[in-house]
């Protein structure tokens, strides 16, 4: 990775000492927490660079981390589109903060067949294309694979000593995919129930403050919050814990093609109800002249809630004055415009689709390129991984590991 790269992604900031205590390492992407000697001198505990040679290679760390984990799914639609990735993507370019996503492999363990693990490799690469295609620019964001930072689940291990169980058990994506494997005649693991732990470690190893989440997840990162508050008060000394903000953008209702429900392969219609990013165009228009309408041709009906849902889509994925025009329509009585109106949203939907397929296709998001930038990236999270983990067994007394052997 090349200097000017490291320095847009907010991992190394221009030299300002002032008061600082908190300190990144453009050498070697360490961050960590010193007091400047009498001279000003900050040293980097892990490479020796200096803030006074080497061009400002210490600087003070001042953007707040944000990360977000992602599951290796496959494939994103719509919904993710629209509901989680935009809203992020906008958040990122206001370069407030140090961006961080990270392929959450080792949570997908906890509800994976023995078979379905050894698709895991292929899928988190492919995730990762479809992030870069859909406008994650890794200038700006750290992207790196979970299982790659071996610090992480050691500072889970760390971290349930004080993750309190009874807030544990009562998660309620515990009881829901205890269920499901229950049914599926496997039965849940010590690994499921530990879930939450895990997600506090990826957090709080990487001294994020901000964490981008659906409404799923605010349980899981109250948990979060629970164990650094308690790490905090019985553990730190060494290291101490930022208590993470969840961040929840505002609720985007992207609907499914068929049904009430939002968009989601398990909702009414299956995968004819939703639109991947990776749909060819006439797959895109097939589904979209699909979708049910309104079968009532009285001008005084209420619509029904598959054009709303229609209309829904067309507010998201068309220009302002087609989607008005197309309601002017129905709000004056008429009712044979919506084939031309189906019509309408896919050309829109396959203009959308078409920058994201090609970027997809590009060199730029090729699976060797994204192996490697997986590659590069890992060194650097575990820089920063290890420094906490490294902080945490000092607070634990663990002396000789702390010190960095090995
Ligand atoms: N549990 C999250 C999900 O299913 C993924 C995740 C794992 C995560 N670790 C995280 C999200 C840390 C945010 C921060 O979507």
């Amino acid at each position: 990775m090349n200097m000017e790269l490291k320095q847009r992604n907010g991992f190394v900031r221009p030299a300002d000492s002032g008061g600082a205590t908190n300190w990144d390492c453009g050498a070697c992407q360490l961050r960590f927490g010193a007091l400047p000697d009498a001279h000003g001198l900050v040293t980097c505990p892990d490479c020796g660079a200096t803030n006074a040679k080497q061009g400002h290679q210490i600087a003070a760390a001042t953007l707040p981390g944000m990360i977000t984990g992602v599951r290796p799914t496959g494939a994103l639609h719509l919904g993710n589109h629209f509901g989680a990735l935009a809203p992020y993507l906008r958040e990122v370019a206001k370069g407030q903060h140090r961006a961080m996503i990270f392929v959450a492999d080792l949570h997908s363990l906890t509800t994976c067949t023995s078979s379905e693990c050894s698709a895991l490799d292929a899928l988190s690469v492919e995730i990762v294309r479809l992030y870069l295609a859909a406008g994650v620019d890794p200038d700006q964001v750290l992207i790196y694979r979970q299982s790659d930072v071996e610090a992480i689940p050691y500072i889970a291990q760390l971290l349930a000593m004080v993750a309190p169980l009874g807030e544990v058990m009562r998660c309620a994506a515990f009881k829901d995919k205890s269920e499901q494997l229950s049914q599926d005649g496997r039965g849940p693991s010590v690994g499921l129930l530990s879930y939450p732990v895990l997600m506090a470690a990826d957090i709080l190893a990487m001294n994020a403050a901000v964490v981008p989440v659906g409404a799923d997840q605010q349980q899981h990162i109250e948990i979060t919050r629970e164990i650094a508050r308690k790490y905090n008060s019985h553990y730190a000394n060494q290291h101490r814990f930022t208590e993470p903000q969840a961040q929840e953008f505002a609720p985007v209702r992207v609907p499914g093609l068929h049904g009430a429900g939002k968009m989601s392969k398990s909702g009414d219609g299956g995968d004819d109800a939703v639109i991947y990013l990776m749909d060819p165009p006439a797959e895109v228009r097939r589904k979209v002249m699909a979708a049910l309408t309104d079968s009532s041709t009285e001008a005084d009906q209420p619509m029904s809630t598959a054009l709303a849902n229609l209309f829904s889509l067309g507010k998201l994925c068309s220009p302002p004055e087609v989607h008005a025009e197309f309601l002017e329509r129905f709000q004056r009585g008429e009712r044979r415009f919506y084939g031309a109106m189906k019509a309408r949203l896919a050309a829109d939907i396959n203009g959308l689709l078409a920058p994201i397929q090609e970027r997809y296709h590009s060199g730029i998001c090729s699976p060797d390129l994204v192996r490697n930038l997986l590659f590069e990236n890992a060194a650097r999270a575990r820089a920063i991984a290890r420094r906490t983990l490294h902080g945490m067994l000092a607070d634990f007394g663990f002396r000789r590991l702390a010190l960095g052997v090995p």
